[in-house]
């Protein structure tokens, strides 16, 4: 039996994925602030640390890693906590869970990044830069010097950098442990509830272009993730996949 952990478990993306891989067959941890197997805030070092020594005691082996929980940047929420949960709390858990990958014996991790990065103008490449570099102190002050609407896509950037940077290298491509990303577009969660209800940014939900006509749904998110994750994407390493129902491809198709 697999077993995967996957953070934000309790709502939107993350709990379809859950019962995605659940249907399948395997055996899943779900870390999240609330009805989840592992309760702990990924925004704090201590909350990072409790949620690794807890999926550590379940388990020997994980054959998957999904940080799906996040922030977004609506108006009203601190920027620098978007840098904190997105970036530094998802890959806190992947690092955390090591030698657990590599003790599977060819594992997988699916980064949640978003179609946000190419597709909204004028984000925070200094936050970027910083979430990269590995300084949480530093990224979280320049996240509020700006507004949590850019910092969400910085935030995205920078792991979708980490997937091609790190997956690649010894420690993960090396130890059987295949790292990809998944950008998606506009998918009809709580998360995105809560944009259209935004009094600033509501406007951009029920303008948001896609080739199908519709907002993707968090089954379909989950589905290309449970694809990344499974044998069929032994090939798949490093890559960022969108999975936006055609908005990137309608604004940039020349872009390879
Ligand atoms: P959601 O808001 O429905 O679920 C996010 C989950 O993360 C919640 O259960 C929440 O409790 C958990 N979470 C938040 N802060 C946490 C913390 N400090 N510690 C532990 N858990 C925490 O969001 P949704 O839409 O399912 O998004 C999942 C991921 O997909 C996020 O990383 C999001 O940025 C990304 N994404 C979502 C898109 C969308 O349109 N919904 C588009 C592109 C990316």
């Amino acid at each position: 039996k697999r077993t995967y952990v996957v953070s934000g478990s309790a709502s939107g993306i993350g709990a379809a994925t859950a019962a995605l891989l659940r249907d399948r067959g395997g055996r899943v941890i779900g870390v999240d602030l609330r009805d989840a197997d592992v309760v702990a805030d990924l925004s704090s070092a201590e909350g990072r640390t409790a949620a690794v020594v807890e999926v550590r005691a379940l388990t020997d082996a994980v054959h998957g890693v999904v940080p799906c929980a996040g922030v977004a940047g609506l108006t009203g929420v601190d920027p620098a906590l978007v840098v904190s949960v997105n970036y530094f709390g998802a890959l806190a858990l992947v690092r955390g869970l090591h030698a657990e990958l590599a003790a599977a014996g060819g594992a997988g991790v699916v980064l949640l990044a978003s179609n946000s990065v190419t597709c909204q103008p004028g984000w925070a490449g200094d936050v970027a830069d910083l979430c990269l570099a590995g300084d949480e102190d530093a990224a979280r002050a320049a996240a509020t010097a700006t507004e949590a609407v850019q910092v969400y896509p910085a935030t995205k950037a920078a792991l979708a950098w980490w997937a091609r940077r790190e997956g690649v290298g010894a420690d993960w491509a090396g130890a059987g442990i295949r790292v990809n990303a998944v950008a998606p577009g506009l998918i009809a969660t709580p998360m995105t509830d809560r944009l259209r209800a935004d009094p600033e940014l509501g406007v951009f939900a029920d303008s948001y272009p896609t080739a199908i006509g519709r907002p993707g749904r968090p089954e379909e998110v989950a589905a290309t993730i449970g694809f990344l994750l499974s044998d069929a994407a032994s090939l798949v390493v490093g890559s960022v996949l969108y999975v936006d129902g055609g908005t990137d491809a309608m604004l940039h198709p020349r872009v390879p």
